[in-house]
């Protein structure tokens, strides 16, 4: 949420600012704004709206060149997307300018504060107090923009990601963070500062993820970290595995499209040297003790959006393979209800960005309360995996759509992953079982190459269906999430009604919301192994119908039951029972996406929407 960049270097700070929003964009897009130091003198633009619009008035209102800047797009949380509340927010001698993602909490009574002594207040962000404390600090700090940097740190209360510079401190860049991202990109003879490595991953692959409560000086020699307090910092060098090209569309028309396409890579990649020389599964990162894991008693996955869809998925694969008893949680409810957690409950996160505010409180929660952490993450540097006792990293690769798609696939198989996992320490799966699940999945890549392969007449149902008002989405066991993705799916993409329901719940009230016409999306279970929940949906597909909805059913090949009640049907390949989420999801994506499409939506940036969510 927000998108933030610094640079200090030998190029036009400007040029490398706006190529680094650009990357970022997906992180909000209410409004873009960049400030660049030129010979001792401050100068900045801001505007509301897309960053083409800055782009386009920095067309016409050129700044002057300079080697040392920042930028922002933004999300907005206080004040509404204008030009006034678009960061950077500057003070009134025009000196400092600040960026920031996060919220400060404590910020109307420093700005009560800051009025009393005579400063004015020109935005109704809570990002403003800092530019002012900041130049209120620079002199006392002997004009040290890192040392001002900290003493306002020290003042703030909540979650923060803050970039400044001062006409005053030339080719300096100053950041700080607490529960927000940042990372440092390590050049030669120039540095970077940004919210996502994607900002500066075409200048330099060498980052630098910092820890809490860090302040960072950028000079174009060397990177300075430190804590809130001056003493040493904390952080982590390493080296980005992927470079611009992923992070490009590629001749899509949108990340999504692309994104939708890389599926079959990113699970084979999530797959990739899991099995170990003595044909064991092996997962590297988690660094939790077989031992631990033996004495688990109950296992709790939290996690938000379409990262707990692959969750609830996870629950039927854990309890069947391992016999734990496994609770799926909404992060923004976990800690707020007492939630009983003990050193033998093991907790999984999943994210995809691993920033996400609800899920990381929730797990810093889980680890107070004496529980064992394993992150399911796809980015490297963000802060739950760094939190949690142990990760296990998705290889979905940049994801920039703000609709999550590639990465949720790669979360179910990590999900199955570590169930398999949990199965093989505790001795409730045996080697040949496990082998024979992990062999399944192998196989699935291909299988969503066929899906995607086949998904013409899906486009072209959605474009049908572009004036519809409403659409419902059925499914039981595994397929109840998918069907709750789908509807997701459709409700952020196409801003229609959509809603997914447990096939089974329709007969105790949303039946009642059938009606002529109404389109409802059924995701059909296998009718080998649970043939009793297929023989049910068919039923429940009948009891639709016969009140007038229009049936869109998803069945594997060869699923014949469902032929006479489908209005639409869309095959996916035979898969076993719990992997069919793999195959399932991918026509609701290309649906979405195609009526959204249709319907003239920005698919990759839907309105209102951020892709990292880094706010309670
Ligand atoms: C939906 C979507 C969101 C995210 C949710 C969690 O397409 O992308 O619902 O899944 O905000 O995000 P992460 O996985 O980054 O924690």
């Amino acid at each position: 949420m927000c998108g933030i960049v610094g640079y200090v270097g030998e190029k036009s700070a400007l040029d490398v600012v706006i190529e680094g929003l650009r990357r970022l964009e997906y992180r909000g897009y209410d409004s873009a704004g960049v400030a660049v130091l030129t010979d001792g003198v401050l100068v900045s633009d801001k505007r509301a709206g897309k960053l083409q619009n800055l782009e386009k008035a920095l067309q016409d209102t050129p700044l002057p060149v300079g080697k040392t800047g920042l930028g922002h797009t933004r999300w907005a949380t206080h004040g509404a997307p204008t030009d006034a509340n678009a960061h950077p927010h500057l003070d009134n001698a025009g000196k400092v300018a600040v960026v920031h993602n996060g919220i400060i909490e404590n910020f109307a009574a420093l700005r009560a504060e800051l009025a009393e002594r005579g400063h004015t207040l020109l935005s109704e962000t809570d990002t403003e107090v800092v530019t002012h404390l900041l130049a209120e600090q620079f002199e006392p700090s002997g004009r040290d923009l890192a040392e001002a940097m900290r003493r306002v740190c020290r003042r703030l209360e909540g979650a923060f990601t803050l970039v400044a510079v001062h006409a005053d401190a030339p080719d300096v860049v100053v950041g700080a963070r607490r529960n927000s991202p940042l990372v440092v990109g390590r050049g030669e003879g120039e540095n970077f500062l940004a919210s996502d490595v994607a900002a500066f991953i075409a200048h330099t692959r060498e980052a630098v993820e910092l820890g809490q409560d860090q302040v960072v000086e950028l000079r174009r020699e060397g990177v300075t970290i430190t804590d809130f307090a001056g003493g040493p910092g904390t952080f982590r060098e390493y080296h980005v595995d992927w470079d611009a090209s992923a992070a490009e569309k590629d001749g899509y028309d949108y990340f999504m499209l692309k994104e939708i396409a890389e599926q079959p890579k990113a699970v084979a990649d999530t797959l990739l040297g899991r099995i170990g020389a003595d044909g064991r599964l092996t997962l590297d990162e988690v660094r939790i003790p077989d031992q631990v894991l033996r004495e688990v008693d109950k296992v709790v996955i939290i996690a938000c959006g379409t990262s707990f869809h692959a969750a609830m998925i996870a629950k039927y694969a854990i309890e069947h393979w391992t016999r734990v008893p496994c609770e799926v949680e909404l992060a923004s409810e976990f800690r707020y209800r007492d939630p009983i957690l003990d050193r033998q409950t093991l907790v999984i996160t999943i994210s995809q960005s691993g920033e996400t505010m609800d899920t990381l409180m929730a797990q810093r929660h889980a680890r107070e309360q004496g529980a064992k952490v394993l992150a399911i993450c796809n980015t490297n540097g963000s802060t739950m995996p760094r939190e949690a006792d142990a990760v296990l990293y998705t290889h979905a690769g940049p994801e920039v759509a703000v609709a999550s798609t590639k990465a949720f696939l790669t979360q179910l198989v990590a999900c199955y992953l570590v169930a398999l996992y949990l199965g093989q320490t505790r001795g409730t799966k045996w080697g040949d079982e496990i082998t024979e699940v992990i062999e399944q999945l192998a196989a699935m890549p291909e299988q969503v190459d066929k899906v995607l392969d086949t998904m013409e007449p899906v486009r072209e149902l959605a474009r049908s269906l572009k004036d519809a008002t409403s659409v419902l989405f059925l499914g039981r066991h595994v397929g109840f999430p998918v069907a709750l993705e789908g509807a997701l799916k459709l409700k952020e993409l196409a801003y229609m009604h959509a809603e997914g329901f447990a096939a089974g719940e329709l007969k105790h009230g949303p039946i009642a919301l059938i009606e002529d016409g109404l389109p409802v999306v059924v995701v059909v279970p296998s009718p080998r192994g649970r043939s009793v929940l297929h023989d049910k949906i068919v039923s429940n597909i009948q009891e639709i119908r016969a009140r007038g909805a229009k049936t869109i059913v998803i069945a594997e090949e060869g699923d014949e039951a469902v032929v006479p009640y489908a209005d639409h049907l869309i095959r996916i390949p035979v898969t076993p029972v719990l992997l069919q989420p793999l195959v399932a999801t991918v026509p609701l994506q290309v649906f979405a996406c195609e009526l959204a499409t249709a319907k003239g939506h920005e698919v990759d940036q839907p309105r209102n929407l951020a892709k990292s969510v880094t706010v309670e």
